[in-house]
């Protein structure tokens, strides 16, 4: 599961960010749409209008009604003390425990099932979000609304990307603000972006930088970015966007190669999850002293507090914030924003 936002699920109009991602349904959709790459297929659909994905958001409510186990037991007791022995016994044990038993059972059960399939639920974050802050809250809708200065165009593209199942993948539009304001501070000139999707941070990025500054975007899917080019082109600030289709391993050692060790300002890590220490320590290496690499999810819907063991993404991650907070090279703060947002300030 990724902590993810039912599509469709506004509570504040179409305004409304579209929810970030978590990451194993980007990991579904990334596999779904690789071996229907594979097969030739277009991996981009349009969602149906009207049509809500499955998703942990639908799940309903937990609450068999069991009465509290002291109540059940006194019940018992009592029943055992008024109630005549039946000449023959259908249960061994009275009805009520019996049924009693059944339904604890099945309560046992559901919540083994759901906890497999809903992880956020066992691991504290009752919200299916993936924000911290749920995109539900009227808080969340209070700090966009007394923080959020989003660029016309920028928003046009935030609104188009949500408008896809997958756009839920789509980077936290106060975080992309966060890494412009940064970006604008140590006055950037050469970031990396590994994962563009439709390119969103990668146009807040661009717009960022001065006139002569440059995005390196990885990425391997150029579905998505076709869909946010015209509007890169529309906010006048395509010609900063390189945008590389390939594996962002082989786009980063092709940059060392080529001699650009300690020449870039900022990172955005925000690709596949397994990938991220390979990804770590080559923008490590990229980037200046002094420079920021941001690294998303981070937090993967509170589910870094218990890892399961099939969930490689998520122990990834794990095992990257288990070296960053020891890493002598740099300094960091974790931000509970989006997913989870950690800024590794190289020294
Ligand atoms: C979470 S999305 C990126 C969101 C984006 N940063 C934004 O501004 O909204 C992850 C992206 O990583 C890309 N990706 C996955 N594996 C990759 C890889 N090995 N190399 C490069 N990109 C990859 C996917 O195609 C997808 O577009």
């Amino acid at each position: 599961m990724r902590c993810s936002q039912k599509t469709g699920h506004r509570p504040f109009s179409t305004d409304t960010p579209s929810d970030t991602r978590f990451t194993r349904e980007k990991t579904q959709h990334l596999s779904t749409s690789r071996s229907r790459a594979a097969r030739g297929m277009n991996v981009i659909q349009k969602p149906r209008p009207g049509r809500e994905e499955a998703g942990p958001g639908r799940l309903a409510p937990r609450g068999g009604q069991l009465r509290p186990t002291s109540l059940r037991r006194g019940r018992t007791a009592q029943l055992a003390a008024t109630s005549p022995r039946p000449e023959m016994p259908l249960f061994s044990v009275p009805k009520e425990v019996a049924v009693g038993t059944a339904m604890l059972g099945v309560a046992f059960a559901t919540g083994l099932l759901a906890g497999k399939r809903y992880p956020s639920l066992l691991f504290g974050t009752s919200k299916p979000h993936k924000s911290i802050i749920g995109k539900s809250s009227p808080l969340w809708q209070y700090i966009l609304d007394h923080s959020l200065r989003e660029h016309p165009i920028l928003k046009k593209l935030r609104l188009l990307t949500a408008e896809y199942p997958w756009g839920k993948m789509m980077v936290s539009c106060d975080q992309a603000q966060l890494m412009a304001n940064l970006i604008k501070l140590i006055k950037a000139k050469k970031v990396i972006e590994v994962g563009v999707l439709t390119g969103y941070n990668a146009l807040s990025m661009a717009l960022a930088l001065p006139d002569n500054g440059r995005v390196i975007a990885c990425d391997i899917n150029e579905d998505y970015a076709k869909i946010g080019k015209p509007l890169w082109k529309e906010a006048g600030v395509d010609h900063k966007i390189d945008l590389r289709i390939k594996p962002a391993t082989q786009t980063l050692d092709e940059l060392l190669a080529g001699g650009e060790a300690e020449t870039f300002d900022f990172a955005f890590i925000d690709a596949d999850k397994e990938s991220y220490n390979e990804y770590y320590e080559k923008c490590l290496r990229l980037i200046k002293k002094g420079g920021i690499i941001a690294i998303d999810n981070v937090l993967r819907c509170g589910m870094v507090l218990k890892p399961r063991k099939d969930d490689l993404a998520t122990q990834s991650i794990h095992h990257l914030n288990e070296k960053l907070v020891r890493d002598a090279r740099v300094n960091i703060s974790m931000i509970p924003m989006g997913d989870g947002v950690t800024l590794v300030f190289k020294l």
